[in-house]
């Protein structure tokens, strides 16, 4: 392939040069896959209505989340290992959406510390996900450190009571390096260095109790991360979330659920304007993002984009990448005739009408 001059283009490298043992855990979703797919179709029953003769010589991409300004409504979603596909890992990814300007949403399945994360970052804006484990104790104190390393808030992750089954994986043999370092899995004590099955279990008896007690925990903004149905939506605003956020874990946990950008309207709907709502899945173009806009969110996050980069260029590709979406976002602002993230509205987008050809 010539040079990538798109995050599909680099998912395309990864999936060519990565090692497919490795590359499966990333690329892959759980069953036969029904969610994974919908969520990148689901962007493509929707097109544009711009506004011509609009003034669009001055664009910015600008926006903010939760009161931090952000270069572009585009973040780094967080996933897992990102050591597995470059040596640096997390740091590489730090080091590229600081320089972006986003925001790098890291995962408790981190390859790196958060204090070296931190270092590489920069005053780069940063959230961390949580992830509730069965031992209270040690969820309390990555909260702790999370605070201590500048994190401004707590994604807490909803839909991973139990762990998807991903076939590719299990087809192809996916394991976890037993080196792999994984501070907030295995500890530093070489003595659990075993499979994440047996130290990563995350805790299947989370309730809405306990976001209650994570929030008092943390004192940082939590938001709530798959969310899927507007009453989940009401109940986490009645929760005092400051953000939902509208994801089915990239088509990677319950197999057969909505593509998040058809969940997005009943969650925005539903919270109002009681919280920031963001969605994930399936974001590969600047116009997914303004889809996702224009359906109510604040800002989208990708995954796997951000990985290919990752995987192909390192900290280099994901800076790449970013940039690229960022270049396409302010293309597609521009040429809606809208100048800014908040000015694209429900007006901006209707869905494909299927129609039948002439016979
Ligand atoms: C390889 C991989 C690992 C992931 N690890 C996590 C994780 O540790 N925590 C989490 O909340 N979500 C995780 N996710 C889900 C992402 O945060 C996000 O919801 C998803 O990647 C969005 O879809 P996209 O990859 O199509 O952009 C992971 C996703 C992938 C692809």
């Amino acid at each position: 392939m010539s040079e990538p001059v798109n995050a599909s283009d680099y998912l395309e490298l990864a999936a060519a040069n990565v090692d497919p043992k490795v590359w499966c855990y990333f690329e892959g979703g759980a069953g036969d896959e029904v969610t994974l797919r919908a969520n990148a179709a689901a962007y493509g029953r929707w097109r544009f209505r711009p506004r011509m003769l609009v003034d669009v010589a001055e664009i910015t991409t600008e926006t903010t989340v939760l009161g931090t300004p952000v270069s572009m409504p585009l973040l780094v979603a967080p996933f897992a290992m990102h050591g597995l596909l470059a040596a640096d890992g997390e740091l590489a990814t730090a080091r590229a959406a600081a320089d972006a300007g986003t925001l790098f949403c890291v995962s408790t399945i981190t390859t790196r510390t958060h204090a070296a994360i931190a270092a590489a970052s920069g005053d780069g804006p940063r959230w961390l996900q949580l992830y509730v484990v069965q031992d209270r104790q040690r969820t309390l104190d990555h909260i702790a450190e999370a605070r201590e390393c500048g994190y401004s808030a707590l994604v807490l992750t909803v839909d991973m009571p139990l762990l998807g089954r991903r076939e590719r994986d299990l087809k192809l043999g996916f394991q976890i390096p037993p080196d792999l370092p994984l501070p907030y899995i295995r500890g530093t004590d070489p003595a659990l260095a075993e499979t994440m099955a047996q130290h990563f279990q995350t805790s299947p008896s989370l309730t809405w109790r306990d976001l209650e007690w994570v929030a008092a925990e943390s004192e940082l903004p939590v938001v709530l991360k798959g969310i899927l149905t507007a009453q989940d939506g009401a109940l986490a605003a009645e929760h005092g979330v400051a953000g939902v956020m509208v994801s089915n874990h990239g088509g990677r946990q319950l197999d057969g659920v909505a593509a998040s950008l058809d969940a997005l309207p009943e969650v925005v709907e539903a919270v109002g304007d009681r919280c920031e709502v963001y969605v994930d899945g399936g974001i590969r173009r600047g116009g997914d993002v303004l889809k996702a806009l224009a359906l109510g969110a604040r800002a989208a996050l990708s995954g796997r984009a951000v990985a290919g980069g990752l995987a192909v260029g390192g900290e280099a590709g994901v800076r790449h990448v970013l940039s690229l979406l960022r270049d396409e976002i302010e293309l597609g602002l521009g040429l809606l005739g809208c100048t800014s993230p908040a000015e694209v509205s429900r007006a901006h987008v209707e869905p494909v009408v299927p129609y039948d050809l002439p016979a």
